[in-house]
């Protein structure tokens, strides 16, 4: 029998099946971070996951770094969340937020008063970036000082909060694609010379850190971590990453957390056989799956769930099809980011009545 389908314990939930939604930027949000009513439409139609996985949402308009993303920052934003996992919970589903701070991989444009955007270093990312006024360059960042690192710590904190007393079932920390926490973890992109910087134990510090607050504020059980060794996404490089990932990991026993989510896109190491090992939680594998792939890493143990993305994306009821064995529909990258429902929530059910 297909393990997809058997229930699996992540922290203090326990998930139906193991089929987990990954975080999804959509940009349907409005300029004011505040996400709509389809949003909720969107999470509920695909209710049927173990868990999803929200978009990354910024704890601090400082940590945007994408348009029209959605943040947890104001009453306002977090009114609107509120009717989004009362959607999803309303169709039984399991919903965690995912925090995320973009740090350099943003654009003056995107901040507020046009600020610059920070970072460990003041190190510029090769590469463009959306802005809504078409592909600009990445700036330099500006160093953050440690009072100001203490700063972004607490803005973790309080979005975790905000997060729970928006209905959230648990938050997952963005450790992954290039953003602020792995500008912190990497090399290539931390040159500081202070307790942040320099040796491995100083460039997960930082990681370390934030997880410690958001634990503090949910409670381990809620709290779970995305990386992705060796993506290389944003610019990211790091001198030795089977070094710093496993050093990390290690660090993250103490902190009991619910799960650690690795999304690999063609890293050379086997990042799964040597991580897993070293985690105390679920595990959670992601990046290229299909239901064949997933079935044989659930059978072997070497995942506790898997993470599906763009087939979640366009496919609101992923587990019956995997069930029935049916045809998938394919993703429409023209409208991943674009506003309205196109491409967000017109994909069609297999039986056309669950789609309400
Ligand atoms: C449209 C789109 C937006 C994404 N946005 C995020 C994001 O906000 N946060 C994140 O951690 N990963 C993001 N990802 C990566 C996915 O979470 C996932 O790791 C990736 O899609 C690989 O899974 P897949 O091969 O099943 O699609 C995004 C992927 C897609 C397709």
């Amino acid at each position: 029998m297909s393990q997809l389908f058997t229930p699996v314990p992540v922290g203090r939930h326990t998930l139906p099946n193991r089929l987990v939604m990954a975080p999804m930027t959509r940009s349907r949000a409005d300029d004011a971070g505040v996400p709509d009513d389809l949003v909720a439409t969107y999470y509920a139609q695909r209710a049927s996951a173990g868990l999803i996985i929200t978009e990354g949402v910024f704890p601090t308009a400082m940590g945007k770094g994408y348009v029209r993303t959605p943040g947890i920052e104001s009453d306002e934003q977090i009114a609107a969340w509120k009717k989004v996992t009362a959607a999803v919970h309303a169709k039984e589903g399991r919903i965690f937020m995912q925090v995320m701070h973009c740090g350099r991989i943003s654009h003056p444009s995107l901040l507020p008063n046009h600020a610059q955007p920070v970072a460990p270093s003041a190190i510029k990312p090769a590469g463009q970036t959306w802005t809504g006024a078409g592909m600009q360059e990445f700036v330099t960042p500006r160093e953050l000082t440690p009072e100001e690192i203490a700063g972004v710590i607490n803005d973790y904190r309080l979005a975790t909060r905000r997060a729970i007393e928006a209905g959230f079932d648990g938050v997952e920390l963005h450790a992954a694609s290039g953003y602020l926490p792995e500008q912190f973890l990497s090399s290539g992109s931390n040159h500081r010379q202070d307790q942040y910087g320099n040796s491995v134990t100083n460039r997960a510090r930082f990681v370390l850190e934030v997880l410690t607050a958001m634990v503090a504020e949910a409670g381990s059980d809620r709290v779970g971590i995305k990386i992705s060794p060796e993506m290389h996404f944003n610019d990211s490089v790091d001198a030795n990453p089977q070094e710093t990932y496993t050093h990390l990991v290690e660090q993250l026993r103490d902190l009991n957390l619910s799960y650690l989510h690795v999304a690999l896109f063609g890293a050379k190491t086997d990042y799964h056989g040597l991580l897993r090992p070293r985690f105390n939680g679920a595990y959670l594998m992601g990046g290229g799956l299909d239901q064949k792939s997933a079935e044989s890493a659930l059978a072997d143990g070497r995942a506790d769930a898997t993470v599906f993305g763009s087939a979640f994306l366009a496919n609101p009821d992923l587990p019956e099809r995997f069930r029935q064995g049916a045809a998938l529909n394919t993703p429409d990258k023209n409208t991943f980011y674009s506003p309205g429902a196109q491409g967000y929530t017109d994909y069609p059910f297999l039986n056309a009545s669950n789609a309400a």
